[in-house]
């Protein structure tokens, strides 16, 4: 199917509604849960402050390419960069990265659904608890009442050994991604967005007030914006740039699909600055929330992945009101993780519906199931499949289980080659005139943003993905 106008004839009611999903698109797990673990782990404030600038200085200006391309193009990744390449004369052989993107979307979608599902199960553990402290008439005890804190712990081995609960939170998760999807941009995605986005910046404003009274903000914030120069190693910041491209949702086509459902105007610089201050300030915020909470009773910020489903539950346990306040904090991220999600599912589905011509069911269902089946297999990992290491013949991924392969593979690999090929394609190859009148940038705003990424963002790129590569020449 050649596609001459937008592929599904869909669109956002507003701009409104636009910046909505974009920034529910962006704020995921990638901010409750990754940025503070890797903050936690890397000692904080330089890592953080290396990271605001990773954002700034590489990841604005790709988020505003990605809008660019989906605002001309008007159809599914491929077919969009596609037809900027024929306005620019550049070769359609570039929509190859709108490939690359798609297949990186599918695959996180994979292993997204089955971490939400771990979140999922949370929700359901917090909320029977506050439901049994509400019947004992006490609503606000501290979550998780009288279990020890290696039973509190326990819960997650418990949960990993557990293959049936994992694929039910799974199948659970990514039915809701897959109906959402299914019911298409307007009456789906827009929908899901005006609805839940609110719900999560209340959530998320709640606990940082929460934290701020009952937790040790002045140490949290202390921990977040002091830099240790002295921390910052090479790994640090190459953790730094991955983590701002992942948080940013960029590298997969994510906001060329959802780019290419604008039908009017044009302010996309703002709109691209709003998304990034968006993300940025929701990161932060989660870390205001939770490093409170975790030096409030002396836990260790550098506990990694666990944190937020090992440490954070412990803390609940001794603080007031802490049964309510932990389920709401599970529920947050469950919202912010819907709203990602269905992101992901939605760059392959687009593609089924622009290049194959299927209709958005088949292909929401195609895809959805698919990433099904392969979150199957990562949940696998945890438990009967634990000692299968799908690339270990590759140093990288010698010691990687099957979940952390398919991150480890689309985050080090595909997301910076999906981005490396978007500042070059943008920031040498797009038609300039192209470029400036769909922008709408100023001349001095527009100079600022092509240097970018003619330059900076394919060197930076270049040297996450190689040294993220071949980490022994770090
Ligand atoms: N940005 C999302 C998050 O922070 C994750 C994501 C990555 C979503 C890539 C879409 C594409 O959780």
């Amino acid at each position: 199917m050649v596609a001459t106008t937008s592929s599904t004839g869909e669109g956002w009611s507003s701009r409104t509604a636009f910046i909505l999903a974009a920034v529910g698109a962006a704020v995921g797990l990638g901010n409750i849960w990754r940025f503070p673990t890797l903050a936690g782990e890397s000692g904080g404030g330089a890592f953080v402050i290396v990271y605001i600038a990773c954002v700034f200085l590489l990841g604005l200006p790709l988020v505003l390419s990605e809008i660019f391309i989906g605002r001309v193009g008007q159809t599914d990744a491929i077919g969009s960069i596609r037809r900027v390449a024929a306005q620019s004369q550049a070769s359609p052989g570039w929509s190859v990265f709108g490939a690359v993107g798609a297949l990186a979307a599918f695959l996180i979608v994979a292993f997204y659904s089955v971490v939400a599902g771990w979140v999922l199960y949370y929700v359901g553990v917090m909320g029977s608890d506050l439901a049994q402290a509400i019947m004992a008439g006490d609503p606000f005890r501290g979550a998780l009442a009288g279990e020890s804190r290696e039973q509190i712990q326990q819960r997650l081995g418990d949960m990993f050994a557990n293959p049936g609960l994992l694929l039910a939170v799974h199948f659970l998760f990514m039915g809701l991604t897959l109906y959402i999807v299914a019911r298409g941009v307007s009456s789906g995605i827009e929908k899901a967005a005006t609805y839940l986005m609110p719900v999560f910046f209340v959530l998320l404003v709640g606990l940082v007030i929460y934290g701020a009274i009952e937790g040790d903000i002045g140490d949290a914030a202390a921990f977040l914006f002091t830099p240790d120069w002295s921390k910052l190693t090479p790994e640090v910041m190459n953790s730094a740039l991955g983590q701002a491209l992942f948080s940013l949702s960029l590298g997969v086509a994510g906001l060329i699909t959802y780019g290419s459902y604008i039908k009017e105007g044009s302010a996309l610089g703002p709109t691209a600055a709003i998304i990034a201050i968006a993300d940025t300030c929701v990161a932060l915020l989660a870390g205001l929330m939770i490093f409170p909470i975790v030096f409030a009773v002396g836990l260790d910020p550098a506990a990694g992945p666990t944190l937020v489903f090992q440490t954070l539950p412990f803390a609940f346990q001794t603080m007031p009101g802490g049964a309510l306040f932990g389920l709401l904090f599970f529920l947050l991220i469950l919202v912010a993780a819907v709203t990602s999600s269905i992101s992901l599912l939605e760059v392959p589905t687009a593609y089924g519906i622009g290049e194959r011509g299927w209709s958005r069911p088949k292909s929401a269902l195609i895809f959805g199931g698919g990433a099904f089946l392969i979150g199957i297999a990562c949940l696998l990992g945890y438990n009967v499949w634990s000692d299968v290491r799908p690339l270990g013949f590759w140093d990288l991924f010698a010691d990687t289980d099957i979940l952390d392969t398919v991150d480890g593979f689309t985050g080090k690999v595909m997301l910076p080659v999906g981005a490396l090929l978007t500042s070059i394609f943008i920031g040498w190859k797009a038609d300039t005139n192209l470029l400036r009148t769909t922008t709408g940038l100023s001349p001095l705003a527009f100079g600022i943003w092509r240097f970018l990424l003619a330059w900076l963002c394919p060197l930076a790129v270049a040297i996450i993905l190689v040294t993220g590569l071949f980490p022994a020449i770090l």
